[in-house]
């Protein structure tokens, strides 16, 4: 597999997942597509007018939701097939945990809902199960996936694969995003 070398240090395999979070160019260029085995788990939630319509949608720094979550997916699904769990639901509840399709940035501001990191696993779980067909773990997998924050812990391997994917990928994008502006800082003339 190209995407992530298996004959790495523990230290080397993180600092190399942690760059390839943090660049987008892998989904823009829907490299995943090459993964025959990851591609016969998703295809008809990637193919779907309602996952797609995510990209309208910012998740973190300029990374866009269906970004984002096809990142948490793949990233969900290696782990499992490494370390063990449902790779199936890792990948398709992966790629659905954040369907709650809305901006998050100014849905407090238009709702008044002040509880998004709290409310949004429910809103993406009804929404994936008004259009998708899924297992008990998958559901499981997307109302569970903001643990510690909300309290209940998810109830299988894949679901963890998940909580960690999503962590791992939320911060490397906030992070890409604060180098991104620190290096637009340094590139602005001197004030003098
Ligand atoms: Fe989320
Ligand atoms: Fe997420």
């Amino acid at each position: 597999m190209e995407h992530f070398k298996t004959d790495l240090t523990a230290g080397d395999r993180r600092s190399q997942a942690a760059q390839w979070a943090a660049d987008e160019t892998w989904v823009r260029c829907r490299k995943y597509e090459n993964d025959p085995e990851y591609m016969e788990c998703v295809k008809d939630i990637l193919a779907h007018p309602v996952f797609n319509s995510m990209d309208q949608y910012i998740q973190h720094g300029n990374t866009t939701c269906k970004t984002h979550c096809i990142q948490v997916s793949y990233l969900g699904y290696r782990i499992c097939r490494r370390y063990g769990g449902n790779w199936r639901s890792a990948a398709r509840a992966g790629l659905l945990h954040d369907l709650f399709l809305y901006d998050w940035h100014t849905h407090a501001r238009e709702t008044g809902e002040h509880f998004h990191g709290f409310t949004h696993p429910r809103r993406a779980l009804e929404n994936a199960c008004l259009h998708f067909q899924l297992t008990d773990e998958e559901q499981n997998i997307i109302l569970r996936h903001m643990w510690p924050l909300t309290p209940v812990p998810p109830t299988s391997a894949a679901g963890f694969a998940i909580v960690w994917a999503d962590k791992f990928c939320g911060g490397a994008e906030t992070l890409g995003r604060l180098r991104h502006l620190r290096l637009l800082r340094m590139l602005q003339p001197a004030r003098h």
